[in-house]
């Protein structure tokens, strides 16, 4: 970690990131037209390297709104192969770097059946199904507590902010509970029948590994989920994964100004 923070500090000199954003599957355009400084991650010491298609693997430091930021172009999976404790690293190393606020953002599949691809869903809570808890091992005591309070990750008053500019803006927004499964495969629908019975509104394959270390170092989280697709037996079509990354970039115009209503708002 002192390696890591130490690489990153003598790039970014005197630049203290308040708010981290995490960018989902093509959702990673939005740092592209940011004036800032790009360190991949291939280069970061503790890093690993992302290979999913769609994402872009580094880390943008720069002003959005006149607030310093760290975005994650890109972020890492379990599915991927890397140990849990990798996946969350960057987080850690946020906490470290000076972040107070997290804004996580994902594409899902709607399990709630008035959910439509191109919608957007604030996520008021989550049921961690991924069959691991990234905050296993020892803990850190200067980051958190060994068994940390998880009554509201997701922070009440930021979620009702991004609903509120979402409503502004008249996108079709939802608040929802998103279900996180380590994929790589998609849910079959008797899976996704048993979602809907537990009260989740999305599912999907990230966000939560992140939120729970987020929320356990104290930083405040924001997730926000563009529904890609329905999710499986929803419809008698396929899922394909170029659906999800199409819809995602249909609707990241949108996904972007409410970003940027929110960051103002912080
Ligand atoms: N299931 C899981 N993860 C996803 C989906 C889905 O339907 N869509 C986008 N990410």
């Amino acid at each position: 970690m002192k390696e890591t923070i130490e690489f990153i500090q003598k790039q970014i000199k005197d630049f203290v990131p308040e708010i981290g954003i995490i960018l989902g599957s093509g959702l990673g355009d939005f740092a592209d037209n940011l004036d800032g400084i790009r360190i991949r991650y291939s280069d970061i010491p503790g890093f690993e390297t992302s290979t999913v298609a769609g994402h872009k693997g580094q880390l943008v430091f720069a002003k959005v709104c006149g607030k310093n930021a760290v975005i994650m172009q890109g972020r890492y999976h379990y599915y991927e192969g890397y140990h849990i404790s990798r996946i969350v690293y960057p987080i850690k190393v946020m906490k470290k770097l000076g972040v107070n606020t997290l804004i996580i953002t994902n594409a899902a599949g709607s399990v709630n059946k008035k959910y439509n691809a191109g919608d957007l869903m604030i996520i008021k809570d989550h049921i961690n199904l991924m069959g691991v808890n990234p905050l296993i091992g020892e803990n850190d005591s200067t980051l958190g507590d060994r068994f940390p309070d998880m009554t509201e990750v997701y922070n009440h008053s930021l979620a009702e902010c991004a609903e509120n500019k979402a409503r502004e803006l008249k996108l079709s927004v939802h608040k929802g509970v998103y279900a996180a499964m380590s994929g790589p495969s998609y849910e079959t629908p008797a899976e996704i029948n048993m979602l809907r019975i537990m009260g989740a509104d999305a599912v999907g394959m990230s966000t939560v590994p992140e939120a729970l270390v987020a929320n356990y170092c104290g930083i405040k989280v924001l997730g926000i989920s563009c529904i890609t697709n329905s999710a499986a037996g929803v419809h008698p079509s396929r899922l394909s994964h170029s659906e999800v990354v199409e819809t995602a970039a249909k609707v990241k115009d949108s996904f972007m100004k409410l970003l940027i209503g929110v960051i103002e708002e912080i």
